[in-house]
């Protein structure tokens, strides 16, 4: 029986077009950037996670010479989210870089990695609450994805087992 995995996601060519609380999003991810540790890499990430009472959350990649012990923004943010607020859900999330060697690539979007869709994913179960995703590019393209989960099809999860 053959199956298919199929979703939607809308593109942007500008800010403008989006709802003052993403663009807002976006303002602080872009900010997180700055709190990005990458001294290896020297591309940096800042996701900003927007939490249901309206707190931000933020989290910059945090490298280290060990390269395997490094942790991409995305997963700062969700740690640190769960710290502060153990029992908020988040209902959005903003991802943003700087990649200061590359600066002909511009309008390439950052997706997070495969690790830190697995842990959006966990979030998601965990709070029993979907998460918006605004994927962006410098030079100012956006991605809006309603359900994070659409990021990671036929996903592990132990409550599937
Ligand atoms: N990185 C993130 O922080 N988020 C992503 O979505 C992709 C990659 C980090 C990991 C590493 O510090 C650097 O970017 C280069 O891969």
């Amino acid at each position: 029986m053959r199956q298919q995995i199929s979703f939607d996601y809308e593109l942007f060519t500008s800010e403008d077009e989006l709802d003052l609380k993403f663009r807002q999003l976006i303002e602080y991810a872009r900010d997180a950037v700055k709190l990005s540790y990458a001294p290896y890499s020297k591309f940096h990430v800042g996701a900003a996670l927007l939490m249901a009472n309206g707190e931000i959350v933020k989290g910059g990649n945090q490298e280290n010479a060990s390269f395997p012990a490094g942790i991409c923004a995305e997963r700062v943010a969700l740690s640190t989210a769960s710290s502060m607020f153990p029992v908020e859900k988040i209902t959005a999330i903003a991802i943003a870089y700087s990649s200061p060697e590359n600066v002909d690539n511009q309008e390439n979007i950052l997706s997070p990695c495969g690790i830190c869709r697995q842990s959006i994913l966990e979030t998601i179960d965990r709070q029993q609450g979907n998460i918006q995703v605004l994927l962006t590019s410098p030079s100012g393209k956006i991605i809006l994805l309603e359900n994070a989960s659409h990021l990671l099809p036929l996903a592990f999860s132990s409550s599937n087992l």
